[in-house]
């Protein structure tokens, strides 16, 4: 079922007034440029199937007031309009809209924090270092942010049924999403290979979850097919609503910044919508003239599930190298990554880099960021592990602002972060990295219900921590 792209309506703007928000959206091919304006059930151009991306006319220099758009972002911030509340709807001026706000499904995401990180700055040299915190949205995960969009399109669409194949988050929030929007949700996930409290949150939001005897890459293969032969509308980030709403996370961290940009922003690459989505904002936002220059766009993986690091560095970029994925960042545990030429582009296009960083790495990061008191799953904890490299590199120069994108809550993983302070995380005795992540430690003690038992346990912490810091 094709999608209508056509929208006529009035929106309403704090204090009351009315203004026509006339939406012109069409669909454009990454690969041969080619502009429709309906799109089929696999997001791929008819001609030369490369994914397609949306479009507007009037995101363009001469449609578009820079000052005028950051005034009217700023005073939508003390509106209580449904669509203002949302940190996403507050920018539709840069979105696809609707036919009718009616059709709108919005939990409210975004409108996330954007932290500083002193003891990651002690850490690796660099003072102006920044967190903005996806997992601070409402299911958790930066998907909230292209999920409202993506549902709304299918809600106005009237599909019964929407889907996804998923590390865990995007079921997540898809399944929160469908609940709220009154449609049905069909989720495929690898057995096995997801988190529990991702998979509990599908289960509560009253998805049909089917876990596959697969990877994650099969799953999404499986699903291709499916909408090719069942109504069902696809909520994976190939579907470029997702990415639109995925764009406001670029939108909202400039306004914090009061539109003067970081010199980098750095973020986790799993099947690489996100890093394409914040690629494609921060393009349109100096296309409109809302910022001066692009910060530099760099994605981190795992070395076990790092495709896109292959890519560039084997084929320039050209040709993309698919490896069998295996990390304990199961959020990004992905060998196929969907939105690879995109995520080139946007590299590319920003003067970033793709880097790579071991398990332990990982593991000690998400537990320096959980010392900051903010905490995040293991896949965010990559994009410190990574700018650890590229300052070692010179990529990063120690003067500049950084910008870590922290795409998921801590608590959506809790088994890795009782087996990092167990110290079951790594079994096998030869562990050259244990010595490092022994001081990140904090596993809980079993003592008998005594006073003394409590008061000795705080003298011992008291000690080891004084000897610590005289080391
Ligand atoms: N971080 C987290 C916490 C994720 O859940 C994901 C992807 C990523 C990073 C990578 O983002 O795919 O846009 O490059 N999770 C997807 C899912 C694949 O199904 O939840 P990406």
């Amino acid at each position: 079922m094709p999608l209508s792209v056509t929208s006529d309506r009035d929106s309403h703007e704090p204090g009351g007034q009315s203004c026509a928000l006339k939406s012109t959206f069409r669909f454009r091919c990454i690969g041969c440029g080619a502009v429709t304006s309906s799109a089929a059930q696999d997001f791929r151009c008819s001609q030369c199937n490369h994914l397609l991306e949306i479009t507007d006319p009037k995101w363009t220099s001469t449609g578009l007031d820079a000052a005028a758009l950051k005034s009217v972002w700023r005073e939508r911030r003390s509106s209580t309009a449904v669509l203002d509340l949302s940190g996403v709807w507050r920018f539709r001026e840069l979105l696809p809209v609707p036919d009718s706000e009616q059709h709108v499904v919005t939990l409210r995401e975004g409108n996330t924090p954007l932290y500083e990180l002193p003891r990651s700055s002690g850490i690796t040299g660099v003072p102006h270092l920044y967190a903005k915190h996806q997992g601070m949205n409402p299911t958790g995960s930066f998907k909230d942010t292209g999920m409202t969009v993506a549902a709304t399109f299918a809600r106005q669409a009237r599909y019964r049924w929407v889907a996804c194949a998923s590390t865990g988050n995007t079921s997540a929030s898809m399944a929160a999403y469908a609940a709220r929007g009154g449609m049905r949700s069909l989720v495929l996930v690898p057995d096995g290979k997801i988190s529990w409290s991702k998979l509990s949150q599908a289960l509560d939001y009253g998805a049909l979850t089917c876990q596959l005897r697969t990877d994650f890459d099969g799953c999404l293969r499986l699903l291709q097919e499916l909408v090719r032969c069942a109504p069902v509308y696809q909520l994976n980030s190939i579907n470029p609503f997702r990415l639109e709403g995925q764009k406001t996370l670029a939108l909202e961290l400039m306004e914090q910044f009061d539109w003067l940009p970081p010199d980098h922003i750095i973020v986790p690459g799993g099947n690489l919508g996100n890093s394409s989505a914040i690629g494609k904002a921060l393009l349109e936002m100096r296309e409109i003239g809302l910022i001066p220059r692009v910060p530099k766009l760099s994605v981190i993986q795992a070395e076990g599930a790092n495709a896109l690091v292959r890519t560039l560095r084997e084929t320039a970029g050209k040709q993309l190298v698919s490896v069998q994925a295996e990390t304990r960042a199961t959020a990004i545990r992905i060998g196929n990554p969907a939105s690879w030429e995109k995520a080139v582009k946007a590299i590319q296009a920003t003067g970033g880099a793709c880097e790579q960083v071991t398990e332990a790495e990982i593991a000690q990061s998400k537990a320096e960021i959980g010392a900051e008191g903010i905490g995040c799953e293991p896949a965010s904890a990559v994009t410190l592990a990574g700018l650890k490299k590229l300052v070692r590199q010179g990529f990063v120069k120690k003067e500049e602002t950084v910008v870590l994108v922290l795409t998921g809550n801590l608590l959506k993983d809790p088994d890795f972060t009782m087996e990092f302070h167990r110290g079951d995380l790594f079994p096998g005795a030869h562990q050259p990295e244990a010595a490092l992540l022994q001081p990140l430690r904090h596993p809980p003690v079993v003592l008998d219900a005594t006073l003394q038992a409590v008061i000795d346990t705080l003298e011992q912490a008291e000690k080891s921590d004084s000897s610590n810091s005289d080391a």
